[in-house]
């Protein structure tokens, strides 16, 4: 496939005719032609980052006209768009859970469904988190760690990623949200850079679960701009979950909880992966579109016979 067309973006010499209102119809249009989600959202999202102000002051200036240097900086931004680049990466970040994490292309996008990993965590973490040690799986950017560190300043929240490139991330991060020595980051396979002696009463992980075959069939925003480490869980999608709950099952401290985010149809079997770990299934958690998307399930209780 050769390149695109250039766009037919307003020339910065004739400034005067694009005003906010236009420009952002005008660039509505043109990413709903080329069939991107939210095209309304998303020319709103990326002129409010070119011009350094929230979406609100565009509705507040809709009849402002762009200055030549400002209509550059958004052309470049829409042609990126339009490109495939996610519109996170070229805004430099996301909220996740009330939280602005930084992210560029050496790291996994934070998805608004893995706030109900956060949350499933944090329900099994009463009061402050006192006493607690939280360990996060996969950190990726660190933003379901992070978050429960945030939430329960008194727990000891350890985090592991594989990928150095999302370690540097994930650490800017933390400097960036006031983590402190209550967020532990190393880097390396899942359990192996962890003290042998270590138990957790929570052990999250959203880890790669993307069948390999499916991933040439992803959106190119994922398949071409996000980490192939992210995404591949091997032939089912379940590789390194299985790892998880056989390497995990014995690390949770008593009646603890282990909370994984996981793929479309994956629930049955990871329930049978738990059950197998002598870990106790809860009912999964469905996310906005009724998909099984977070299983969680229990270490047996002090005193309780297995
Ligand atoms: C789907 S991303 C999730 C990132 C982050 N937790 C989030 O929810 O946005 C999975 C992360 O797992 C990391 N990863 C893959 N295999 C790993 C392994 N064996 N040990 C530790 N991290 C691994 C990847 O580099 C990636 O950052």
């Amino acid at each position: 496939m050769g390149n695109p067309p250039p766009l037919p973006l307003p020339r910065p010499e004739a400034p005067a005719t694009w005003s906010i209102q236009r420009l952002l119809r005008w660039t509505a249009d043109h990413f709903a032609t080329r069939g991107l989600d939210s095209p309304r959202l998303t020319a709103e999202v990326l002129l409010a980052h070119a011009l350094g102000v929230t979406r609100l002051r565009l509705y507040l200036d809709f009849d402002r006209p762009l200055e030549a240097a400002e209509l550059g900086a958004f052309r470049d931004l829409v042609r990126r768009r339009a490109e495939g680049v996610p519109t996170q990466q070229l805004v430099g970040g996301r909220e996740f859970h009330g939280h602005w994490f930084a992210v560029d292309g050496r790291v996994f996008i934070p998805r608004p469904e893995t706030e109900l990993l956060v949350d499933a965590c944090l329900s099994a973490l009463p009061g402050d988190g006192a006493g607690a040690r939280v360990l996060d799986l996969c950190a990726g950017s660190g933003c379901v760690g992070l978050s429960l560190a945030l939430e329960r300043p008194a727990a000891r929240v350890d985090a592991v990623e594989l990928s150095p490139d999302a370690c540097a991330v994930a650490r800017q991060d933390a400097a960036a949200l006031g983590a402190g020595d209550r967020w532990t980051l190393r880097c390396g396979d899942l359990f192996a850079p962890l003290p042998a002696e270590a138990v957790w009463q929570v052990i999250a992980a959203n880890p790669p679960y993307v069948p390999t075959g499916t991933i040439p069939h992803l959106a190119v925003e994922v398949r071409d701009h996000e980490p192939r480490l992210a995404l591949d869980g091997g032939p089912d999608g379940l590789a390194v979950v299985r790892r998880i709950v056989r390497e995990g099952a014995g690390r949770l401290a008593p009646g603890g909880l282990m909370a994984l985010e996981i793929g479309e149809g994956q629930a049955p079997a990871v329930q049978t992966l738990f059950a197998a770990a002598g870990l106790s299934p809860a009912a999964p958690i469905r996310d906005p579109a009724g998909h099984e998307r977070i299983v969680t399930a229990r270490s047996a209780a002090a005193g309780s016979i297995s």
